[in-house]
């Protein structure tokens, strides 16, 4: 149960025109920290609560990094949950979809769990049938996260810092991650990846929210999808990457102009769960995907450095767990736009190396940008 919270920061920075037209402008932001419970190991876990200045509340605990909420306003100033998630600790310990969390060290599949780097076979867990899904058994999705509020002039965010020890989980070499949570005046959600390491790994992290911006009110099929990507990934039926990258113009994959999700739902049998391969220009970071959802008004822009993202239609969801505001989480409740490298690049010489050498450094921004219309 979380308990009364603890303000860290009130930030009472005033806009530059303030002196000029005298208006009082007094921030509204802030950054609150609770007690979110103990882990089964006797740990503590905090809960921080960022707002900024236009009431938009992003919520965040130090275990695995989850959002465990995201209040954004509708076309009338009415404020949603628009992420999947729970309010407290032991509904994520009990075993959950990667709702809201940081997956590491690598994003999505590794096929049958190995690879090999420099001659070296390095063998890793197959928690997902036959192969390895998202960093394996205790990835960073369960971790304990040192935690350190920020405050610039960007916003207000929360500074996620672990230590990946040399073979954790199998993977070669300490890796030192940081990442950090901005919530701005944009009414953005902006996610700063950063790592090093003293060996070469394969890395690519993520964040696996899933969203429903009508508040999960209805389910997410009369969302309007549209994802900047001409090409898409094509998987065998283990969902690894067959390395044939296939143009999906005029296909039930085409989201170049804006489709509902369920459109083509009965052409795509599970549901969608493929990797989009991000048409990029030559500015650092691109515009992944716009969704808009018609009853609340509430429009969802990503934009990201990275060179796909996963469109995931929570087809695993099967009404077994209850979220917050008591929402049964069926398929289709919820959404995912991960950003990342392509599933299984440690085994597919043609896709961009994922990679990370020591005097290297990793880094990826991903930004999701809530507004209406
Ligand atoms: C994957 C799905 C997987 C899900 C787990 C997604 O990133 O694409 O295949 O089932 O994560 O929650």
């Amino acid at each position: 149960m979380v308990g009364l919270g603890v303000v860290l920061n009130f930030i009472g920075c005033k806009s530059q025109n303030e002196t000029k037209n005298k208006t009082q402008n007094v921030s509204k932001m802030e950054i609150i920290k609770e007690n979110f419970g103990t882990t089964t190991e006797g740990v503590t876990v905090d809960l921080y609560t960022l707002k900024n200045n236009n009431g938009m509340i992003v919520k965040i605990t130090n275990y695995g990094g989850i959002v465990t909420s995201l209040l954004v306003p509708d076309k009338n100033g009415n404020m949603d949950d628009v992420t999947l998630g729970f309010d407290n600790l032991q509904a994520y310990l009990d075993g959950h979809p990667y709702f809201g969390c940081i997956v590491g060290r690598y994003g999505n599949r590794i096929a049958k769990g190995k690879f090999e780097l420099d001659g070296v076979e390095y063998k890793l867990a197959t928690n997902n049938d036959e192969n390895h899904l998202h960093g394996g058994e205790i990835g960073f999705d369960k971790k304990i996260w040192d935690a350190e509020p920020v405050e610039n002039e960007e916003g207000v965010g929360l500074k996620l810092h672990y230590v990946s020890e040399d073979m954790e989980e199998g993977y070669p070499g300490n890796l030192d991650v940081t990442v950090t949570y901005m919530l701005t005046d944009e009414n953005e959600l902006k996610i700063n990846y950063e790592a090093t390491i003293n060996k070469p790994c394969p890395i690519n992290l993520t964040w696996h929210g899933y969203f429903n911006l009508t508040g999960g009110k209805e389910k997410i099929l009369n969302h309007e999808m549209e994802i900047n990507a001409d090409k898409y990934v094509v998987v065998d039926e283990t969902l690894i990457p067959t390395g044939e990258l296939r143009d999906l113009i005029g296909s039930e994959m085409d989201f170049t102009s804006p489709k509902t999700i369920g459109s083509r739902f009965d052409k795509v049998p599970g549901g969608y769960d493929h990797t989009y391969v991000i048409n990029k220009s030559s500015s650092e970071i691109d515009l992944v995907a716009r969704v808009y959802e018609p009853t609340s008004g509430r429009v969802m822009e990503v934009y990201s450095t990275e060179p796909s993202v996963q469109f995931y239609t929570g087809n695993f969801l099967d009404g077994s767990l209850t979220g917050k505001n008591e929402i049964v989480y069926e398929k289709q409740v919820g959404f995912c736009l991960e950003t990342q490298h392509f599933p299984d690049s440690p085994n597919q010489p043609s896709f961009p190396s994922t990679i990370l050498k020591p005097g290297e450094k990793y880094s990826q921004t991903t930004i999701y940008k809530f507004s209406t219309k």
